[in-house]
C-alpha cells in the first residue's frame, strides 16, 4: 500500500451466496467490527436481491455496498439485466465489472467489460475493473500482455477524470476459490505492471493515484504479507469475505 498517493480498498466479493435476510445479518454483524476504521474503504459487494436489505443495513456505517456486474445500456429490451441508473437509485456507490467469473462463465469479453466500464462511469458508479491471467498464460510468459490487453480495452475512452474513479482489481484465475494465493512478490510485479499501463495511458500522478487490489484467495493469514508490498492498495476478497471475524482481520491489516 502507499497510503500517500493512494486509498486503500478493501472489498468483499460475495459472489452467488448469502440471501437478503442473511446479508442484512452479516452486515450488522460486520459493522461494529470495523467501525471507526477509516484508513481504508470498506465494501461488500453482494447479489443483487441483497441490495437494498445490505444498504438498510449500512445505513450510518463505514460499509459501503456495492454490486457485481452492471449492463451497458440504460433500459429496454434485455431481459434479466440490471443499469446503472437503477443501482445510483438504490444507493449503490460500486460496482465489480468483468470478473473472471463473468468471463468464463458468461461471455463477457474485454469489449463488454469497456462498454459496462463506461456506462458506469458514465451514471456516476465507482468501478471495480477484474483483470488478471489464466494459469496457461503465467506459464507461457504472457501475463504482462494479457492485462496489458485488458486494461487497455476496458479503458478505451475512459477520461483522466473518470479514472479517478476505477479501481483495478488484479486477480490471476489461477488463484481465484483455489487456495493458491499468488506470492507477494508476484501480486506486488502484477499490480505493478498494471500500474505501468496506466502510467502509459494517463501519466505518472494518475498511475501513482490508482488504487490497484489483488484479489485471489486472500484471507486472514497471508493478507499482511499481500498489503505490505507498494503496488497492492487493497484487496478483493471472495470467501473470506463471508465470514465478518476474517473479512475484519483484512481491514485490520489495511489500517
Ligand atoms: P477468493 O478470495 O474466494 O479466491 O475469490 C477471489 C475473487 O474472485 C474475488 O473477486
Amino acid at each position: 500500500m502507499n497510503t500517500a498517493t493512494r486509498r486503500t480498498v478493501i472489498a468483499g466479493n460475495w459472489k452467488m451466496n448469502k440471501t437478503p435476510s442473511e446479508a442484512a445479518a452479516f452486515v450488522k454483524e460486520l459493522a461494529p467490527m470495523v467501525a471507526g476504521k477509516d484508513n481504508c474503504d470498506i465494501v461488500a459487494c453482494v447479489p443483487f436481491v441483497c441490495l437494498p436489505a445490505a444498504l438498510e443495513a449500512a445505513k450510518g456505517t463505514n460499509v459501503q455496498i456495492g454490486a457485481q456486474n452492471v449492463h451497458f445500456e440504460k433500459s429496454g429490451a434485455f431481459t434479466g439485466e440490471i443499469s446503472a441508473d437503477m443501482l445510483l437509485d438504490l444507493g449503490v456507490n460500486y460496482v465489480i465489472i468483468g470478473h473472471s467469473e463473468r468471463r468464463q462463465y458468461f461471455g463477457e469479453t474485454n469489449e463488454t467489460v469497456n462498454k459496462r466500464v463506461l456506462a458506469a462511469l458514465n451514471a456516476g458508479l465507482k468501478v471495480i475493473l477484474c483483470i488478471g491471467e489464466l494459469e496457461l498464460e503465467r506459464e507461457q510468459g504472457i501475463t504482462a500482455e494479457i492485462l496489458g490487453l485488458q486494461t487497455k480495452i476496458a479503458l478505451l475512452g475512459v477520461t483522466a477524470e473518470q479514472l479517478k474513479n476505477v479501481i483495478i482489481a488484479y486477480e490471476p484465475v489461477w488463484a481465484i476459490g483455489t487456495g493458491k494465493t499468488a506470492t507477494d512478490e508476484q501480486a506486488d510485479e502484477a499490480c505493478g505492471i498494471v500500474r505501468d499501463y496506466i502510467k502509459a495511458l494517463y501519466g505518472a500522478e494518475a498511475a501513482e493515484a490508482t488504487t490497484i487490489q489483488y484479489g485471489g484467495s486472500m484471507n486472514a493469514k497471508n493478507c499482511a504479507g499481500l498489503l505490505a508490498k507498494v503496488n497492492v492498495d487493497g484487496g478483493l476478497i471472495g470467501g473470506a469475505s463471508l465470514k465478518a471475524p476474517d473479512f475484519t482481520v483484512i481491514v485490520d491489516a489495511a489500517q
